[in-house]
């Protein structure tokens, strides 16, 4: 079949028939069918609830489900379930669960629990005139999204305010209904973006009934209407506080003070140099991403407002901070996020259902201490690995495992492998050169 046609109908296609057509790229049709295939699961019912997530679903893409135990958060020990492909991930927050869970656990809040949504216009017309008739419209706004409002008030969430934006200094002609919400235990993207559509209407409407606008002023042209996944007054703390004592003994020798003073200046460069700010970010992100898509959360939007929150004064920064007085260590992640566990796939995907069961059924404010606090492991335990022994040691003592399994290594020569390289350089070379060796 010719590559570069272009497909039409193809979510028209039954499942069989979209798995047919994709094989026809591949050299061996037949064998991509099977593999495909290989990877649908056995219990139907299932299979249909993963293709109804998505679209145009032909198979499951299979990540790791791990688990990181001994993560002491407000004194509360959780086993956090981590869906991540890179190896050293779960190792990373493990490893700091189990030191900071001697030295008071992690310690986390929600400062304030605020999402945004907005309704993008164009009009033409007197503002302070607008602007006299605002309450009104505010009133009407919000009475007559009491059908979707209501549910969210009973469970106490809704609108928090609606505010009328002159945005006219970017954009000719161009303002805001800029509203806050409270959504409770639900990430909200639905119950924010209904409101905003009804907004959309009585705005419309509003400005054409009432009599105090005329000609153009009654015409209004909405661009859009969408919540903003930044969410800077959504907005978790998590950190971790000892004694500066508290940090060592290091089996290199070094003293605390000599890590304490590397681990601040990591910090501080992550501050003012873009660069490692960003693989810094990623690194709490590791962890972050690995909580919220194991509970069925959207890690794209948890991203966005992160970054974003990070460059807020204009340059992309840390998103950690360490604060060092008086003999005592504190390094603490602030982020934004905007997590639930109600609604969305945290109730229809099985395996999100057991991540919130095995983190106690927690509420959305307690799941975005747990993930924040997840990020934060993670980039204590890279931070503290980078400023002693290198990232690369440990990473490729965990990576043995896929380069062995990219080279086919049979139970036995993976066993032989790892007890070899226990006290030896991993790379890709001295595995092939390794198995040689062992296959000679
Ligand atoms: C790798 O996934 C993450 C790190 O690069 C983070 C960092 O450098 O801080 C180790």
């Amino acid at each position: 079949m010719a590559k570069s046609k272009i497909i039409s109908g193809f979510s028209k296609l039954s499942k069989d028939d979209k798995i047919k057509l994709v094989s026809e790229y591949f050299d061996n049709p037949a064998q991509t069918i099977k593999e495909f295939k290989s990877f649908w699961h056995k219990n139907k019912e299932i299979q249909k609830l993963l293709d109804e997530f998505s679209e145009n679903t032909i198979t499951n893409f299979y990540f790791p489900y791990g688990i990181s135990p001994n993560f002491i958060i407000n004194n509360k020990n959780y086993l956090l379930p981590l869906v991540i492909e890179e190896s050293s991930v779960v190792a990373a927050a493990s490893n700091s669960a189990k030191f900071w869970s001697t030295r008071g656990g992690f310690h986390a809040k929600v400062v304030s629990s605020v999402k945004v949504g907005q309704v993008h216009f164009s009009w033409r017309g007197d503002l302070p005139k607008l602007k006299s008739h605002f309450e009104e419209l505010k009133l009407r706004l919000i009475k007559n999204a009491k059908p979707i409002t209501a549910k969210m008030e009973e469970r106490g969430g809704g609108i928090l305010d609606i505010e009328l934006m002159d945005m006219t200094h970017e954009i000719v002609d161009y303002y805001q209904l800029k509203a806050t919400f409270e959504t409770v235990d639900s990430m909200g993207a639905n119950f924010i973006n209904s409101c905003l559509e009804d907004f959309a209407m009585t705005l419309r409407s509003f400005l054409y009934n009432m009599p105090y606008f005329e000609g153009q002023e009654k015409e209004c042209n909405v661009i859009m209407s969408i919540l903003s996944n930044y969410t800077p007054d959504c907005l978790i703390q998590s950190w971790v506080e000892c004694d500066i004592a508290d940090l060592g003994p290091f089996d290199d020798g070094r003293t605390v003070e000599e890590f304490v003073k590397k681990f601040e200046m990591a910090v501080k460069i992550a501050q003012v140099d873009t660069f490692r700010a960003t693989t810094h970010n990623k690194g709490i992100f590791n962890g972050i991403d690995a909580v919220v898509l194991a509970t069925g959360n959207d890690f794209r939007a948890v991203e966005a407002a992160g970054h974003t929150y990070a460059s807020r004064d204009g340059k992309y920064r840390s998103l950690t901070k360490v604060n060092i007085e008086n003999g005592k260590f504190k390094y603490i992640l602030t982020i934004p996020m905007a997590l639930g566990t109600v609604g969305g796939l945290t109730s229809l995907h099985p395996l999100a259902k057991l991540s919130l069961e095995l983190l106690g059924q927690p509420s959305a404010n307690e799941l975005m201490m747990i993930a924040a606090t997840a990020g934060l492991a993670n980039n204590f335990g890279a931070i503290t690995t980078l400023v002693t022994k290198g990232i690369q040691k440990g990473h490729m003592k965990m990576h043995l495992l896929n380069i062995l399994n990219n080279y086919n290594a049979t139970d036995s020569e993976k066993i032989q492998s790892v007890e070899h390289f226990k006290d030896k350089k991993v790379s890709f070379n001295a595995v092939r050169e390794f198995l040689d060796l062992l296959r000679k």
